[in-house]
């Protein structure tokens, strides 16, 4: 039935799985998060919504594409009908290429930023500098339309070359040379932490668990931020699972994915305060933390600028082996169900993707204000589009969640996952309720930036939602199990 090939190795999936999960997420978008929410009590909910929830939803949509073997859209029509289950659930993969389509166009402008700064570090134009002339710097860029562009074509047309050359000898044979490259920067950039910063109070910042410190707000940006993080709910787990060897087993990989994940998280964090608080410099600055006050930080230090260098790299690698995961469950789709090549497939979904970031570029500068988005929305385009994947993406994990959890009866489930009663009757209460009760919470977060026709736009989305999933989900769980 498949027209799919599977990995090279028993291994690989784990491999291009961790490619997926460490990125950005990781070495950005944690570090500033837990800045802006407390440092340790933030980290406790998010690790307690990793383990809990995260691998659950990861265990569940790993096995959807393995069961499958195709595309997340193609695999979830191809399971609804063997497993003679509603339609609906396609939608699963729908979202799932949606989102990755949406994160895509403004993942690739961010990591852009990247490389900007690799090129300054390494050409030592920040060396030295002061706050003032780094932040300026900072938002000279931003305001370049011309120049976030130009890095966000270059980073979009890399990514599309390795995933255009195949799974094989684009996407495996660059993780094999790129994962362990940057797990040796994250080592030497932490040491370096260690020497020249401040690694106690890095250290105390992280990990004192101090619950009053957490804000609603900051409660549920710690488990969107563990979705984000895992890859879940975008179809590139799913993607990638349908080349998952048949022998690898579900429940290890999953708990390794989130186990380097975290640790990954986690180490950029300490090296990253480590300099941070070395360098006197404030922990809460939001998404400048990376572009901003980490500069700052390198340019007063010794061989900084050799050391900042290196870990811009960094970033931009462990953001390249997320952003072709995103690519991935759409050239799928577009190469099995219409018929295209795989570098015509990838063309198609980075050319569509390229010009939908436009607006995320413009949404810093020419666009900033005054805008058909503020108008409707409220907020800029970036915002907007943001937005979007912040509500797709819990709602395909709570999708996926209650598919493998109630649709799923415990024979299907078990021809993959070959595991213990015990394991198995854990995993099954933790996607049927714990789970779905931890996204609904998660989808709240999105509520309070609801404004404008969003309201009526959601709310009535939300009511039709609701009554097919209903009616679908009462149908499919009543069957034998
Ligand atoms: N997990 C990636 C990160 O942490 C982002 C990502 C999300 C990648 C979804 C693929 C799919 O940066």
């Amino acid at each position: 039935m498949s027209t799919h090939n599977v990995w090279t190795h028993k291994g690989t999936f784990l491999l291009a799985a961790v490619g997926s999960a460490v990125g950005l997420g990781n070495l950005w978008r944690f570090p500033y998060l837990a800045g802006e929410n407390g440092g340790g009590a933030f980290i406790l909910i998010y690790g307690l919504t990793i383990f809990a929830v995260g691998i659950p939803i990861l265990i569940a949509e790993t096995m959807l594409g393995r069961a499958s073997r195709q595309s997340p859209i193609m695999g979830m029509r191809h399971l609804t009908k063997t497993h003679d289950t509603s339609r609906a659930w396609e939608t699963i993969g729908w979202l799932g290429a949606v989102s990755a389509f949406l994160i895509l166009s403004f993942y690739s402008v961010i990591a852009g930023w990247a490389i900007h700064y690799t090129w300054q570090m390494l050409t030592g134009s920040l060396a030295g500098a002061d706050a003032e002339t780094i932040g300026a710097g900072f938002d000279a860029l931003l305001a370049s339309p011309g120049l976030l562009t130009l890095y966000h074509t270059l980073f979009i047309i890399a990514s599309g070359l390795i995933v255009g050359l195949g799974i094989h000898r684009g996407i495996e044979n660059s993780l094999r040379i790129m994962m362990p490259a940057l797990f040796a920067i994250l080592l030497v950039v932490l040491a370096y932490g260690i020497a020249n910063g401040d690694f106690a109070a890095a250290a105390s910042f992280l990990f004192t668990f101090n619950i009053a410190d957490l804000s609603l707000e900051g409660w549920l940006e710690a488990m969107g931020q563990s979705f984000f993080t895992l890859s879940l709910g975008m179809g590139a787990i799913m993607a990638y699972g349908a080349y998952m060897s048949g022998e690898a087993s579900l429940t290890r990989t999953a708990f390794a994915i989130a186990v380097v994940d975290t640790a990954v998280a986690m180490i950029a964090g300490l090296a990253i305060f480590s300099l941070v608080f070395g360098a006197g410099l404030d922990a809460g600055q939001g998404p400048g933390l990376m572009f901003v006050t980490l500069p700052l930080a390198f340019a007063e230090m010794p061989f900084g600028a050799l050391i900042g260098g290196v870990f811009f790299i960094l970033v931009l690698g462990a953001a390249i082996s997320s952003s072709i995961s995103l690519i991935e469950p759409v050239a799928a789709y577009l190469v099995e169900r219409f018929d295209l090549t795989r570098p015509q497939a990838v063309t198609l979904m980075v050319v569509a993707s390229w010009t939908l970031g436009l607006l995320t570029v413009v949404s810093f500068n020419l666009w900033a204000e005054g805008t058909i988005f503020h108008a409707l929305f409220g907020r800029s385009a970036f915002g907007f589009i943001e937005l979007l994947t912040n509500i797709f993406m819990p709602l395909g994990g709570l999708m996926i969640a209650l598919f493998a959890g109630w649709a799923l009866t415990h024979s299907e489930v078990m021809k993959e996952m070959r595991t213990s009663e015990g394991w198995f009757a854990t995993w099954r209460f933790l996607v049927r309720f714990v789970a779905p009760a931890a996204v609904a919470f998660v989808f709240l977060r999105s509520i309070p930036q609801i404004e404008g026709y969003l309201i009526p736009t959601i709310g009535a989305l939300v009511i039709v939602g609701a009554f097919a999933a209903g009616r679908t989900f009462l149908a499919d769980a009543s069957r034998e199990q």
